[in-house]
């Protein structure tokens, strides 16, 4: 079964077609990055735009790359939640019209879960249930994974992403938008030890994050260093601030899998590219005897392969959706119809 999917969740139009979940025939990805690096994040407004620009041509791309035209193609998916809405209305609206024009089914997918398929396109032996990290810039979850379809949140942040606090981080320490990504490449021999900053902890959860507090307390550092005349190392602080977060996310996961009993674990999402992060969760799975799982760097970020993997199964397990679809700015993971 060959689906044509559609991503525009956030800063990036994508397109790809993908076979049975797990082929990728296809994948085409427009960045936005350059435009709204000159305002240090993304701005809603610009992306929507964007998209509208560059859809047409990114979906053509996408299928002449794979070789087929709409009679080759079994369903149309799109990315229709969480997200910036106006970003993915662009994609949802072109999606329905894709849909109406060739007659093709239309498969709706949630944008962390498709985070998730990406796994099962790196990795073709994988199958459910297994526990999921899934760290983005929107979202930091433990997710027990059940089947394709069937997921239950374990552990959440409280307040900032994992992704949102390394971006907030970033800027503080004056590093260009997106501030992950340069936060892990200005960071990767930093000595972590040189700046202390609080592991924060959730009072009654032991899976919940919070993230908030390291920012500030990131920010803090730099203010104080300032008044002080004194010139922060930002290779030190970053790599002090991804240990941190990378501390929480594997500690909590670790918990998760000891006491729901599982033995596969897989990570997903933007701040899965991690170098320091895919390090610790390695040496921490090698040690318990877990069987790891990540994505390969390509599709750690939001493309439009991830979203066709998804689809697949959610075709198969009936979840489709007529040309009322609407999108939605936030979506349980585990939200079902
Ligand atoms: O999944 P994603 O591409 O978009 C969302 O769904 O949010 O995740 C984007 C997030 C951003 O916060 C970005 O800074 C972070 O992932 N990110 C990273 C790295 N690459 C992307 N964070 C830390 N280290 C990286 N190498
Ligand atoms: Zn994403």
């Amino acid at each position: 079964m060959k689906i044509l999917a559609i991503e525009s969740s956030c800063d990036e139009t994508a397109a790809a077609v993908v076979e049975d979940g797990r082929r990728v025939l296809s994948s085409v990805i427009a960045s936005q990055v350059s435009e709204h690096i000159v305002y240090g994040g993304v701005v809603p407004e610009i992306a929507s735009r964007m998209h509208a620009q560059a859809i047409s041509g990114v979906v053509s791309k996408a299928m002449s790359d794979a070789g087929v035209g709409y009679s080759d193609i079994d369903a149309i998916a799109v990315t229709y939640a969480p997200g910036l809405i106006g970003a993915l209305l662009v994609g949802v609206n072109f999606a329905k019209g894709l849909a109406y024009s060739t007659g093709l089914p239309l498969v709706p997918v949630h944008h962390l879960r498709s985070h998730i398929a990406a796994n099962y396109i790196s990795h073709s032996n994988l199958e459910p249930p297994f526990l999921c990290l899934v760290v983005s810039g929107g979202h930091s979850h433990i997710v027990a994974v059940r089947d394709y379809t069937d997921f239950s949140i374990i552990g959440r942040t409280r307040d900032d992403a994992a992704g949102e606090c390394m971006d907030k981080a970033a800027r503080a320490m004056g590093l260009p938008y997106p501030g992950g990504v340069n936060l892990d490449k200005i960071s990767v021999n930093g000595d972590a030890s040189l700046y202390k900053l609080p592991h924060p902890r959730v009072d009654g959860s032991e899976y919940d994050f919070s993230f908030s507090g390291l920012k500030t307390a990131v920010v803090n550092i730099i203010h104080n260093s300032k008044q002080k005349g004194i010139e922060v190392s930002v290779p030190d602080l970053g790599a002090s601030c991804i240990e941190t977060v990378a501390d929480c996310l594997v500690n909590n996961t670790v918990k998760a899998a000891e006491n729901y009993g599982f033995d596969k674990i897989v990570l997903a999402g933007g701040v899965s590219a991690n170098s320091r992060l895919r390090k610790r969760m390695d040496a921490v799975c090698k040690e318990k005897g877990w069987k790891l799982y990540m994505p390969e760097l390509s599709l750690c970020g939001d493309n439009a392969a991830m979203v066709g993997a998804q689809a697949y199964y959610e075709y198969k397990n009936g979840n489709v959706a007529d040309l009322s679809l609407n999108a939605f700015a936030t979506m349980p993971i585990d939200f079902c119809e």
